[in-house]
């Protein structure tokens, strides 16, 4: 009986009492730093209030998130992380086709990765691939310093790396590719094998090698240069080097997810993320990569991607759904199995 009076009440409110207005949501996958992270979230609340529920992991887990929430997706929006999984979730039909207003103030390379994916994926930043050291671990161990890929698989180097595993960690992946670009498939896992020896620990995030860095758990990490730049900001003994071979970059993306529960919400936080004013933002937050729309401010601590030795990097293949798995396993079972 009262549960009957209840349901009644109800329906009489709804049809007849002021109509509330819907509390808008948004479910946000992020892959940036965490400080970055909350920042955007804050940020885009605090102007639109919209509730979000953000959630911070690396670019291969996201991309194994995504995939395994398709049938029934949780997350409306991946902001941040590195471009190649999010050209392989578009390729597999994970991620919405979005066209952003916003598009004619990107630069040229975030339009291309847009592009590239049918209208599924966008840059947001991009950043050059390198590694840091502490300099004071460096020099109480005796050991030279490092200015090139090839230095690093150097037997003085045994146990004074860390990098990311690939296939949880875009930084990782990033690495993989870029050695497979630069030296060729053979050459580049027998320099990956060799490396192999001298990483002291494959962590799941890929900025993690080198704040152990600055706190003087490993000498060197293989990371973004601006993920190292970030940690000298910060106070730590940490060099950042531009690999004098040359190196490859990211193109970090966002993606609306395929079935976003709150897709209106996810449009305009894909919208909100590409403005100058809250790209400018980034350096705030201690974040050094360039920023995708021409009028953001690049900070002057951000690695100048136009002095350092970039590849021509084919995100096109690299985020290729077959390519990427290809190369995890091979990786898997090549390397990231294999004793140390
Ligand atoms: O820490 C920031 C950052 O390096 C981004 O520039 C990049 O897209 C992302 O992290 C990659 O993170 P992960 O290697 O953990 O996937």
């Amino acid at each position: 009986m009262k549960a009957k009076y209840l349901t009644t009440a109800v329906l009489a409110a709804a049809l007849c009492g002021p109509v509330a207005a819907q509390a808008e949501n948004l479910t946000l996958y992020c892959t940036v730093d965490e400080t970055w992270c909350q920042q955007v979230a804050r940020g885009f609340e605090e102007e639109t209030g919209i509730t979000v529920d953000m959630t911070r992991k690396s670019s291969g887990e996201f991309y194994a998130q995504v995939r395994a929430e398709a049938s029934n997706p949780k997350g409306d929006i991946w902001w941040g992380g590195t471009g190649d999984p999010h050209l392989q979730a578009a390729a597999e039909g994970l991620t919405e086709e979005y066209v952003s207003p916003m598009r004619p103030e990107l630069h040229d390379w975030a339009i291309r990765q847009a592009e590239a994916s049918g209208n599924r994926t966008i840059g947001v930043y991009s950043g050059a691939l390198g590694f840091g050291y502490n300099k004071e671990l460096l020099e109480k161990n005796g050991l030279p310093v490092p200015a090139c890929w090839a230095d690093l698989i150097k037997p003085e180097y045994e146990g004074q790396i860390q990098i990311a595993n690939p296939n949880s960690s875009g930084t990782a992946y990033t690495m993989l590719a870029t050695m497979v670009q630069l030296m060729g498939e053979e050459k580049g896992f027998e320099y990956l094998k060799a490396l192999h020896k001298n990483v002291n620990q494959y962590t799941k995030s890929g900025s993690a090698p080198i704040k152990a860095a600055g706190l003087g758990e490993t000498t060197i990490g293989i990371v973004f240069m601006h993920d190292a730049v970030a940690q000298t900001v910060a106070g730590f003994p940490i060099v950042t080097v531009a690999p004098c071979e040359g190196t490859g970059y990211e193109i970090g993306s966002q993606s609306i997810i395929k079935g976003a529960r709150n897709l209106e919400s996810a449009k305009k936080f894909y919208d909100w993320s590409l403005r100058a004013d809250v790209q400018s933002r980034a350096q705030e937050a201690n974040s050094f990569q360039v920023p995708s729309n021409k009028a953001a401010k690049t900070s002057d601590k951000a690695p100048d991607l136009s002095t350092i030795k970039l590849i021509d990097y084919d995100f096109k293949k690299y985020g290729s759904s077959e390519e990427r798995k290809r190369l995890l396993t091979k990786w898997d079972a090549e390397i990231g199995s294999q004793p140390q």
